[in-house]
C-alpha cells in the first residue's frame, strides 16, 4: 500500500551535532511523524511534521493511569550511502502484543513500519556515521483522552522521533558493573514484564539509583516470587557463558522479548554455540563465578547492542568476570551485529531493509 504521508518542513533546522560527543538520547532531529486513533473511525491522519512540543489537557489519560507503549530501534548509514533498518517488523510485531495487553488499539504493521520509514527519510542527514553511533528512532503511542475515570481512552497518538545517538554506556564496550537487585522487583507472572510499557521503566529507577549509588552501572533483576532466578539487566537481555554453554532466561511474560536477543540466539546457533533459553539461579552464577566457569556475562538491547560486563555484586559477594574486560564471544556478536547493521558484513539473515 502507497501511504504517502503528507509533510510539512521545518522552517528552522537545527545545527546537527558533533558526532564525537554524542550521547544517547540527548538531542531530536527537526521532525516526527504523528497519527491519531479515534474510537470509531481508527488510526487515521498520519503525517510529518516539525518536532517539537505537545498540547495536552492537564486531564490526560496518559499523565494520570500511564496507558502507553514506546519502542526503539535503530537506522544506520552504510557507506555507499543507503539507509538501513534493523528488522523493523518485529517492533511493530511487539507493538501489538503490548498493546493487546495495555488495552490500546492493534496497529497495522506495515503501517508502522511505512510511517518510521518516512520519517527517517525526510531526516536522513542526521544519521551519524561515525562508528559506534546510529539514529535512535522512538515509536510510542500515548492515550489522550482528557479523562479521569479509569477505563481505556478512546483517542490516542502514535509518534515516532529520531535521535541521533552514541553508544547507550558512557563507556561504549567497556565492561560494565552490575548491582543484583534483591530488594525491589521488575515484573511478576501476569503483569506487564513482557510488555514495552513506561511503567515498567518508572518502577525500575529506585534500583537503578541504588545501583549507581554503589559504583554500579546497572541492575541486575531476579525473578519477581523467589528472587532466585535471573531475569534481565536493567535496560535489557541478559546472556552468561558458563563453561562453554551460553543462558538466558526463558520469554515467559515476566522477560522483554527483545529484538537483539531473538537475533544473538540465531547467530550463536547458526555458529553452532550450545544455547538454552532457561531459568538460571543467581547462586549457580556465582558457583560458576567462583569456580571459574563463568566465562563472559553480557547485556543485549537495541540501545545497548552488545554490553559486556564486567564485575557482579550481591548481597557481600563480589565476582569479576573475564578480569573485567570483553569476552572474546561478546566482541565477537558485537561485531557481526554491528556489521549487519552498518551493511559492512553481509547480511546473510535478512533483517536489514533499506528505506
Ligand atoms: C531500547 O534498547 O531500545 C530500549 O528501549 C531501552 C531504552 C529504555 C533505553
Amino acid at each position: 500500500m502507497n501511504y504517502n504521508f503528507p509533510v510539512t518542513k521545518t522552517d528552522n533546522p537545527k545545527a546537527k551535532p558533533n558526532p564525537d560527543t554524542l550521547k544517547f538520547g540527548a538531542v531530536f532531529t527537526d521532525h516526527m511523524f504523528i497519527m491519531e486513533y479515534t474510537e470509531g473511525k481508527g488510526w487515521h491522519d498520519g503525517k510529518i511534521v516539525p518536532y517539537g512540543p505537545l498540547a495536552l489537557e492537564p486531564a490526560t489519560v496518559v499523565f494520570h493511569y500511564a496507558q502507553e507503549m514506546f519502542e526503539g530501534l535503530k537506522a544506520y548509514k552504510t557507506s555507499e550511502g543507503k539507509v538501513l533498518l534493523f528488522r523493523p517488523d518485529m517492533n511493530a510485531k511487539r507493538t501489538n502484543s503490548t498493546n493487546e495487553r495495555m488495552c490500546i488499539p492493534q496497529l497495522d504493521e506495515e503501517l508502522f513500519v511505512e510511517a518510521v520509514k518516512a520519517v527517517v527519510n525526510v531526516d536522513k542527514d542526521w544519521i551519524p556515521e561515525k562508528e559506534g553511533t546510529s539514529l535512535y528512532i522512538r515509536p510510542f503511542i500515548i492515550a489522550d483522552e482528557p479523562f479521569l475515570g479509569v477505563r481505556a481512552s478512546n483517542h490516542y497518538l502514535f509518534i515516532v522521533i529520531l535521535c541521533p545517538v552514541g553508544p547507550y554506556y558512557a563507556g561504549g564496550l567497556t565492561p560494565t558493573k552490575l548491582l543484583v537487585e534483591d530488594e525491589y522487583v521488575r515484573a511478576v507472572p501476569g503483569g506487564t514484564g513482557f510488555a514495552k510499557v513506561g511503567g515498567n521503566y518508572a518502577a525500575a529507577l529506585k534500583a537503578q539509583e541504588k545501583a549507581h549509588s554503589k559504583g554500579c552501572e546497572q541492575v541486575l533483576w531476579l525473578d519477581g516470587v523467589e528472587r532466585k532466578y535471573v531475569e534481565e539487566i536493567g535496560t535489557s537481555n541478559a546472556f552468561f557463558k558458563i563453561d562453554g554453554e551460553i543462558v538466558t532466561a526463558p520469554l515467559g511474560g515476566t522477560i522483554l522479548p527483545g529484538i537483539t536477543r531473538n537475533s544473538v540466539i540465531a547467530l550463536l546457533e547458526k555458529w553452532g554455540y550450545k544455547v538454552s533459553q532457561k531459568r538460571l539461579s543467581i547462586d549457580d552464577v556465582f558457583a560458576a563465578g567462583k569456580s571459574g566457569k563463568l566465562n563472559e556475562v553480557f547485556a543485549t538491547g537495541t540501545a545497548a547492542v552488545i554490553s559486556p560486563v564486567g564485575e557482579l555484586t550481591w548481597k557481600d559477594q563480589k565476582i569479576a568476570i573475564n578480569n573485567g574486560e570483553i569476552g572474546e564471544l561478546s566482541q565477537k556478536l558485537y561485531d557481526e551485529l554491528y556489521g549487519i547493521q552498518t551493511g559492512k558484513l553481509e547480511d546473510t539473515m535478512g533483517w536489514t531493509t533499506e528505506v
